[in-house]
């Protein structure tokens, strides 16, 4: 069959989908978590459909998977009330307990969720195309993140176990709960990303509210209950809706002290600035990005083929982190294009859960439809079209489509695509790759492609002031989660990593005495008392 058939033939029957894989019923989710108590909402619903299609009788369409409350401004509201009444302004149970106990919740947590595993991996599937080796991956590296934060959270208490004595003065330094936090994760990553932030909010002694992107928001369902049965009432809560109805009123409010959201830079701009007092607002973004690959003369190849491909097209090229355009030497820029494009054209595609298939249908309205017209417009504009069929749209899928020489009068040389259209720009001097990261509004990562230490070295040094990570030699990429993951710019804003979680989602507080005898005495007393569970030396094992 030839690749427009197949294209044209993507999409199966209901009987043709695996039995283990098959969305079976509507799920209509009524119910938000609101003040320890799962509340049943009677309002408006926004109906949830599948980037999935299925062949019907009378065409395609769109499977629709159930549907979500729209909350009102009302219960917006009472869920920020019911976070800041768990707060009690730092006097709550939850911002006051021990950090052992606090691990405690943490674990029960984890243990009711280990077994939502399929569950969740199918929400993934069907509510954003991600494949089912991914969708695995997703849930599997969450768990592990989980427990990581559990770790790197006894460690930073085991460091704040003990005095310090300078100048005379004897303190210890904690790190205490910001109060409120808004979580906000991003459709791709909707259960890792949201979780990233939330788990170490909550761990650090935070109350949460939580709101899942406009997509992947039937897949956290399975957690609703895990949350009300682990953490007391009013810690954690749900806002289902209109992002632009609900989250305005939560920041004018001015009760929000922390706002961790990941997505757009032009929707994080509009949250911060309906705060009324901003400099009470902590921020703590991941944001758009435009990662470059730079390849250099003496690349290897077949390398930079590979790890290219990686990461222009997980997940169909929509991670922050991906690869949105490589720069080529011009010495190889024709011979990297031509094998790029081969190897574009191997790639499996499909259904998320047919095996090996990398490339997916994707979930966003519209997105197809604007990808082929980025792709037309630099066809226009004298870039060529590499491989066979590429930015060809059916529904909701998009065929991946390779341009080269991408002319800079186009939208995908400066744009995010967030999607699989893989722009390629030939070089001649490295000041052409260097002058775009300088004038990007991003900032995030870098590859960069070449075997000569000397050629590598030369250009470490620029761009550690442009980006937050060089990749020598493969894609850019999040992990391991114990690394620094930020961005300068309008990429990010704050620092995520296991440990810096738990920093951007506290602050240093310390208790301070002269070394007076008195002092000594009183301070000796309540740790040998154990009576505070800030100023204590009790070690965590
Ligand atoms: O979408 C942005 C993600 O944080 C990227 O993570 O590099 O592990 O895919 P990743």
């Amino acid at each position: 069959m030839d690749l427009m058939q197949r294209i044209k033939e993507i999409f199966p029957g209901e009987s043709e989908i695996p039995e283990a894989y098959a969305w079976k019923d509507l799920v209509e989710q009524r119910d938000y978590l609101l003040h320890g108590r799962l509340h049943t909402w009677e309002g408006l619903q926004r109906d949830v459909y599948s980037p999935v299609c299925l062949q019907q009788d009378d065409g395609i369409a769109s499977k629709i998977l159930g549907s979500f409350p729209l909350l009102t401004e009302r219960e917006a509201l009472q869920a920020l009330d019911s976070a800041v009444q768990a707060h009690d302004r730092g006097c709550g149970t939850w911002p006051t307990l021990s950090v052992i106990d606090r691990i405690r919740h943490v674990e029960e947590f984890v243990h009711a969720i280990r077994g939502k595993r399929d569950q969740v991996v199918l929400g993934l599937m069907w509510e954003i195309g991600k494949t089912l080796k991914d969708a695995r991956k997703e849930f599997d590296r969450t768990l592990d993140y989980i427990l990581e934060t559990i770790d790197s959270l006894k460690e930073l208490d085991r460091v704040s176990s003990r005095f310090h004595i300078q100048e005379g003065i004897v303190g210890q330094i904690r790190r205490a709960p910001l109060g409120v936090v808004l979580c906000m994760g991003p459709y791709n990553y909707p259960l890792n990303e949201t979780f990233t932030v939330l788990i170490p909010a909550l761990i650090m002694g935070n109350c949460v509210l939580f709101k899942p992107a406009k997509l992947g928001v039937l897949l956290l369902r399975p957690f609703l209950e895990a949350f009300r049965d682990c953490f007391p009432a009013g810690v954690v809560n749900s806002l289902y809706g209109e992002g632009a109805r609900i989250i305005g009123p939560l920041m004018g409010s001015g009760k929000v002290d922390c706002l961790a959201f990941l997505g757009s830079t032009r929707v994080a701009n509009s949250l911060k600035n309906q705060h009324p007092q901003p400099h009470r607002l902590r921020s703590v973004l991941g944001l758009g990005a435009k990662n470059a690959a730079i390849v250099l003369p003496s690349t290897d190849l077949d390398l930079a083929v590979k790890e290219c491909l990686l990461g222009a097209l997980s997940f169909n090229g929509q991670r922050c982190t991906a690869l949105k355009i490589l720069f080529v030497h011009q010495s190889l820029a024709e011979d990297f294009s031509h094998r790029f494009a081969e190897s574009v054209t191997r790639l499996p595609f499909g259904m998320p859960w047919q095996e090996d298939v990398q490339i997916t249908p994707l979930p966003e309205t519209g997105k197809p439809r604007e990808l082929s017209e980025w792709v037309e417009e630099a066809e226009d504009a004298g870039a060529r079209l590499l491989n066979e069929c590429g930015g060809l749209r059916h529904h909701t899928y998009l065929h991946p489509a390779v341009l080269y020489p991408v002319p800079p009068c186009t939208r995908i040389y400066h744009n995010e695509q967030f999607g699989p259209v893989v722009p390629i720009v030939p070089f001649s001097k490295i000041q052409e790759p260097l002058e775009y990261l300088v004038d990007s509004p991003y900032g995030q990562q870098v590859s960069l492609f070449g075997t000569d230490p000397q050629e590598i070295c030369g250009l470490i040094d620029p761009l550690v002031n442009q980006v937050c990570r060089i990749n020598l030699n493969s894609q850019c990429q999040r992990g391991p989660d114990s690394f620094p993951f930020t961005g300068r710019k309008d990429s990010a804003e704050g620092t995520l990593s296991v440990s810096d979680a738990l920093r951007v989602f506290s602050i240093r507080t310390l208790v301070a005495a002269k070394g007076t005898e008195m002092n000594k005495e009183i301070i000796t007393r309540i740790v040998r008392d154990r009576s505070s569970t800030f100023l204590s030396t009790d070690f965590l094992l």
